[in-house]
């Protein structure tokens, strides 16, 4: 049977108190309104139709290509914005899936229970409850004496016995598509001035149609977001979900309580995450690492055997076998090749540093590429600004940059060449050359003898 699913995100989420649209909040790093889409594509395999109203703009580019967005504007209720999706769906499809944007917990599990359960009905719909001990905000499911539905009834028509009803509606549907598209245009205008989809529940009663309602096995499912406190209790499921997902993959957490891993994220087995970690965007980390304490890495890619302490990271790449921290720095465009060592107190952007380069303490490189078994001294600068413009600073394979050495670039030093401690090296250094002073002067070629034993600092 053909499945269409309406995630329903139109309206202002008032309680929010926020400029930014309630479906745009981040949860667990993504905005909220992916969590629908995604699940109800991987159930139905078709991307759904999203009703958008509310800051409709920037929804829409968040969405992307994800799924197709209607506009509906007024908003005029939960049956008025089903409807306004009918162009795009009318005779489209056997079954018509609708959930809310604001539902973002719901599992994959769930919407295929609800999906099976309308294709044995021979009624026009099945529809999702929960029985929670505080139903505030949500419509009361009534049943008649003999257990089946009757309707439901929203908190603010309710009677004080309605009111006291424990099974409540989690506004999310499997329908008849054919049926409900008949019966949309019925609805009348609520006391409030909406028009509401549950009325479908009690229409459909009424003609002795057979209304099919599952009960969420996990209450912790419904939890819709309204406020800020349902955005954190939201978030505390999915961080816990995501963290048990890994722990089962093989990931050791050492405490699940302090560490946030983004949605996006993949780590390989036998890493080990210690305390105060987080791991963001689209970051990829290998196996057998071991990451934090208090560290922050974001949308990077990390190989395997890495160790990583209290450093942050942006957008960065390392590859396998490399020590970083603690408190290091690497951001946009830093690329670390295998084996390479960076100390305590080192910052590097835009930068690839070779296989086996040592960075041991207080440096900052920008800018620069730097070939295989470098040596970086204490307190090394690449002075890539100039006050108005980036320069690139290029040094060759095995060459010894002594402690405290400005590069002042545009730079080019050789391969196998020497700065002596202090040096401030404006000119270009040729192969085999060691430069020392203010300005840095050559003073002679490198010797074996001589230069066996470097006196730099590791
Ligand atoms: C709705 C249900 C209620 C249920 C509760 C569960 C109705 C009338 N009530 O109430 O029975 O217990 O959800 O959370 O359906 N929306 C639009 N356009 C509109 C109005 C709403 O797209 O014109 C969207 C909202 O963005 C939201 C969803 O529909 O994603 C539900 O609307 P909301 O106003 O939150 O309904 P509730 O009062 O929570
Ligand atoms: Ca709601």
């Amino acid at each position: 049977m053909k499945i269409a699913t309406v995630i329903l995100a139109a309206g202002q989420g008032t309680r929010m108190r926020s400029s930014l649209p309630k479906v745009l909040h981040p949860l667990a790093g993504k905005p909220m309104i992916h969590y629908s889409i995604e699940t109800v594509r991987s159930v139905t395999g078709q991307s759904p139709v999203v009703v958008i109203g509310h800051g409709a703009d920037m929804v829409e580019k968040v969405i992307g290509d994800v799924a197709q967005c209607v506009v509906q504007h007024p908003q005029l209720g939960t049956a008025h914005a089903v409807q306004t999706a009918a162009p795009r769906l009318a005779g489209n499809s056997e079954l018509l899936l609708v959930t809310a944007a604001d539902m973002p917990l719901i599992s994959p599990q769930t919407y295929q229970r609800l999906i099976e359960t309308q294709k044995n009905n021979p009624g026009p719909v099945t529809m999702l409850s929960v029985e929670l001990p505080d139903p505030h905000g949500f419509g009361r499911v009534v049943r008649k004496a003999d257990g089946t539905v009757e309707c439901i009834v929203e908190e603010a028509q309710a009677t004080p016995e309605q009111l006291k009803i424990r099974e409540l509606n989690t506004a999310i549907y499997c329908f008849n598509a054919k049926w409900l598209w008949s019966v949309l245009p019925l609805i009348k205008v609520s006391p409030k001035g909406e028009y509401y989809l549950t009325d479908t529940i009690g229409i459909a009663t009424a003609a002795g149609l057979a209304v099919q309602a599952i009960r969420l096995e996990d209450p912790e499912e419904a939890i819709g977001i309204n406020t800020r406190v349902h955005l954190a209790e939201a978030e505390a499921v999915l961080r816990r979900r995501i963290n048990q997902r890994w722990m089962i993959e093989g990931v050791t957490i050492v405490d699940p309580a302090t560490t946030y891993i983004g949605a996006d994220v993949q780590i390989g087995q036998d890493t080990v995450l210690w305390p105060n970690t987080y791991l963001r965007g689209k970051t990829i980390i290998g196996c057998n690492c071991t990451i934090g304490p208090n560290t922050l890495i974001e949308d990077c890619q990390i190989g395997d055997d890495c160790t990583i302490l209290a450093t942050v990271m942006e957008q960065a790449v390392v590859e396998n076998h490399v020590e970083i921290g603690p408190f290091g720095h690497l951001r946009k465009g830093a690329h670390l090749a295998e084996g390479v060592h960076m100390g305590n107190f080192g910052e590097v952007k835009n930068s690839y540093l070779g296989p086996g380069v040592k960075m041991g303490h207080f440096s900052y490189i920008g800018d620069a590429t730097i070939g295989k078994d470098v040596n970086i001294g204490a307190g090394t600068i690449t002075c890539n600004f100039d006050g108005v413009r980036k320069h690139k600073t290029v040094i060759g394979e095995n060459t010894f940059i002594g402690s405290d050495t400005m590069l002042v670039a545009p730079l080019n030093i050789g391969a196998n060449a020497k700065t002596g401690a202090g040096a401030v090296v404006t000119h270009d250094v040729p192969d085999n050359t060691v430069v020392v002073g203010v300005p840095a002067k050559p003073l002679r070629k490198v010797t074996e003898e001589k230069d066996r034993a470097q006196n730099g600092t590791r």
